[in-house]
């Protein structure tokens, strides 16, 4: 049967909470490893989902490696058994003894946290010497966003000599996220793509001349994941693939993923004629999307309207009339820090069916 957005005895769930179509993230998984063609060069980045049933998913189609953004995330990995993984997070201040703390605690796993300045290299390096341990680290490069790394040039150049020469870390390669990136139109992001290439492999160059090998390089986020996946040699890390979103699939339909993951909400308040108010406040749908937070996906014509913590007014068209306990899936604008507002995933089948919950493990920070 084809997956659908069916929901049997939605009375079963409560409101607001996040449903996730199994045969929709397992389409989304086949779907990304068709397009990069080696699955060995798909390295998902784990913030969409911080859960570790979505690994074992991954795991059981082939995807042995993973990117993530924090400490917690990266120990969820380590705990279901991935045992190469990216954290594309500089570490700072306490996180580097929190870094050595997972390392001890899983010796086999091979971290390689990213680094772009001089004296977070060099605190990682002393603290790793004083505690007998090395790491694997890739350099960050700007490539245009200015939110991290440094740009390719000289001064690049230097900081992976820095590292070279740190007796505690070895350089691994480099880090590329192009956040910006998201060019509407195909040819467009083909375009700033084929200019990240271009700079990537003009540093790779030098990193060469000057006796240095890459041995990994992490590209790209899901819009500039097709481009990237041709470029051989290179790494391809997506996020938000594996769910999807609102915002991905209006403004990116050649992807060819699919929103897998709805709230659940309900009226709670229709009184007044032409309104009514969702239990869907912004404690748990993303609110970082400046316009369209999300999109009621089982009543056209609605218009999202007024927000607050814990409440959503809808403009009804007229003659549609609603009553409180109505059930509204809602498609996130943005699903990452959507998921990240939910401490459980209701797991749905092709049926509609709920089948099973999923603790989002990772959403937490501490990871002793
Ligand atoms: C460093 C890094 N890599 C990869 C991604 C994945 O990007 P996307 O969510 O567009 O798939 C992100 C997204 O925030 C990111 O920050």
């Amino acid at each position: 049967m084809q997956p659908t957005y069916h929901l049997q005895r939605p009375e079963a769930i409560p409101s607001p909470s996040l449903l996730v179509y199994l045969e929709l993230v397992k389409a989304n998984i086949q779907h990304a490893i068709d397009v990069v063609g080696d699955v060995a060069r798909l390295r998902p980045h784990v913030k969409t989902h911080k859960t570790p049933e979505v690994v074992a998913l991954e795991r059981d189609a082939g995807i042995t490696k993973h990117k993530c953004a924090t400490l917690r995330e990266a120990k969820m990995l380590a705990e279901s058994g991935i045992t190469d993984i990216v954290i594309a997070y500089q570490l700072v201040g306490p996180n580097i003894s929190r870094f050595i703390t997972l390392k001890q605690q899983f010796p086999d796993v091979d971290f390689k946290p990213i680094v772009d300045h001089t004296s977070p290299i060099r605190q990682l390096s002393d603290t790793l010497e004083h505690h007998h341990l090395r790491t694997r680290v890739l350099l960050d490069l700007d490539v245009a966003v200015h939110r991290s790394g440094i740009p390719p040039g000289d001064q690049a150049l230097a900081l992976y000599k820095q590292i070279a020469d740190s007796p505690s870390l070895e350089p691994y390669g480099l880090h590329v996220y192009d956040g910006p990136v998201h060019e509407n139109t195909f040819e467009a992001r083909q375009d700033a793509c084929a200019q990240v290439v271009e700079q990537v492999d003009a540093f790779k160059q030098l990193l060469k001349q000057n006796g240095f090998e890459t041995p990994l390089i992490i590209m790209g986020g899901t819009p500039s994941f097709p481009f990237f996946a041709r470029v051989d040699g290179v790494e391809t890390s997506p996020g938000t693939f594996i769910f999807h979103d609102y915002n991905y699939s209006t403004r990116y339909p050649d992807l060819g993923f699919r929103p897998a993951a709805l709230l659940l909400s309900r009226v709670i308040s229709a009184s007044t004629t032409g309104i009514a108010t969702l239990d869907l406040g912004y404690k748990a749908i993303s609110p970082d999307s400046t316009d369209v937070r999300g999109v009621v996906w089982n009543l056209d014509n609605v218009e999202m309207d007024m927000q607050n913590e814990e409440h959503w007014m809808l403009q009804l068209p007229s003659g549609l009339e609603v009553s409180p306990g109505d059930v509204m899936l809602v498609c996130p604008a943005h699903i990452c820090p959507t998921v990240a507002l939910h401490e459980q995933l209701y797991v749905i089948d092709a049926d509609g069916n709920w089948i099973d919950t999923w603790p989002v493990a990772a959403r937490e920070r501490e990871i002793d």
